[in-house]
């Protein structure tokens, strides 16, 4: 079934910080729309796609007119006329429009953000929900890797390590899944309070922003948080963190600086550093351990913590280049997946293939910048990624998502599991 695209329209939103990003409705001519509004990250990678802000004094130089004008004129006049329902086609004509490898020309925010209509409006058209759209297999629910704590870019850097998470590996559900996690995120308020520790403070994926002695200490504070909400850590929870390396890896220096502590370290004391924590605490994946361009260090991660999933978010920024250089060279074990990285779903799901055919297991992740929108949640499903990271259980943006992945699980009552990954008994 084929249907043209026949209008666009954009706009600028606002996302979860405040910040603009871009909105956009795309018609069919059978009169099929699908609208999608994109995040936007904080702790990005130096090898991401391009956004393109306007600058200036409206929003601090954030605004996105001339995005969303890119949208409305030459990235519309590219894919008038196109299959909606031609996924790969419309991804094409956009990025060729634009010419560059970064999307920085026309803007990725304005790619993207008509790469996600237009899969919303062929979803439409084919009278299928976006998952059963974008997918092609047997599905899986995500299982959640869910913030608790946050440092780094989110958090004011009260903390050196951005994301304390936690997985619900026992969970049978994802609500089950989603109920246990919560359970640990109010336990978690009531130790830090209990702690004396500073922590109303939200961070910008809803988890607490406390001031703590050190990024041990938030380690700690999540065990006996799992104590308090008679959960067995390591069967019932289990730990991830988001290191973010390169936020505070010192190129210059050649160092990682962790400033709230006052401590300096080489590649292979970081890495000494992850290795004792994985001793100590029920820790099943760990994201960014290194900087983007550390690979030596990345490799030597790799045969040392080889054992726990090791995520490249900033090291592969959802590229089929980086992620085919970190396969080759046997650098990580899995792939975060953001759409906003490279710029249009075809690419973010090629991402997905070429680490499902190489044994890499695939996290799909939200940004710290979202909205109340929850396309992610669908192509979790529909790309089977086996794991899904939005943030907090609190907050719009994040439980968007989560409530999304919640409808289709009572939708397709026992026709649908949640995943295992590996390190919860999965393959
Ligand atoms: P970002 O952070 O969206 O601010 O880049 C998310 C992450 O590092 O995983
Ligand atoms: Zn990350």
């Amino acid at each position: 079934m084929s249907d043209p695209i026949a209008s666009i329209t954009a706009f600028e939103a606002l996302d979860s910080r405040g910040r603009p990003t871009v909105g956009c409705t795309v018609v069919t001519r059978a009169g099929a729309r699908g609208r999608a509004i994109v995040p936007s990250g904080a702790s990005t990678g130096s090898h991401e796609a391009r956004e393109l802000r306007d600058g200036g004094e409206r929003y601090g130089g954030y605004g996105v007119r001339r995005a969303v004008a890119n949208v409305e004129g030459e990235l519309f006049d590219a894919v008038r006329g196109i299959d909606v329902t031609d996924q790969g086609a419309v991804d094409r004509a956009l990025r060729q429009a634009d010419g560059t490898p970064d999307g920085g020309r026309l803007g990725a925010n304005a790619i993207l953000a008509i790469s996600v209509a237009a899969a919303e409006a062929a979803a439409t058209t084919r009278g299928l929900p976006l998952y059963a759209a974008v997918g092609d297999g047997p599905r899986t629910l995500p299982m959640p890797m869910i913030n608790v704590i946050s440092g780094g870019a989110h958090a004011a850097r009260s903390l050196d390590v951005q994301d304390f998470l936690v997985v619900p590996v026992g969970a049978s559900t994802f609500a089950e899944a989603i109920e246990t996690v919560s359970r640990v995120r109010a336990a978690t308020g009531e130790v830090l309070r209990d702690g004396g520790a500073t922590w109303a403070l939200v961070a910008d994926e809803g988890g607490y922003g406390p001031l703590l002695s050190s990024n041990r200490a938030a380690l700690e504070v999540l065990m006996t948080a799992c104590e308090r909400a008679r959960l067995l850590p390591g069967d019932d929870i289990a730990i991830a963190i988001d290191v973010a390396a390169t936020q505070f890896h010192s190129p210059a220096e050649d160092a990682y600086l962790w400033d709230a502590e006052d401590r300096r370290f080489r590649s292979d004391e970081l890495v000494d550093e992850l290795v004792a924590w994985a001793a100590d605490f029920p820790i099943v994946s760990i994201e960014d351990a290194l900087a983007e361009d550390d690979w030596d260090g990345w490799r030597m991660a790799t045969e040392r913590l080889g054992g726990i999933q090791l995520l490249g978010d900033d090291l592969f920024v959802t590229s089929p280049d980086r992620l085919r250089r970190g396969i080759a060279e046997g650098v990580a074990n899995a792939v975060l997946v953001k759409p906003n990285q490279i710029g249009t779903l075809s690419e973010a799901r090629e991402v997905v293939g070429i680490a499902h055919a190489a044994g890499y297991a695939t996290v799909l992740s939200a940004r710290s910048g979202e909205t109340e929108d929850h396309w992610l949640a669908d192509l979790a499903i529909g790309w089977n990624t086996g794991q899904l990271k939005i943030g907090s259980t609190m907050r719009s943006e994040r439980t968007a998502k989560w409530n999304r992945v919640l409808e289709i699980e009572r939708e397709l009552g026992g026709e649908i599991a949640l995943a295992r990954p590996a390190f919860a008994g999965g393959s």
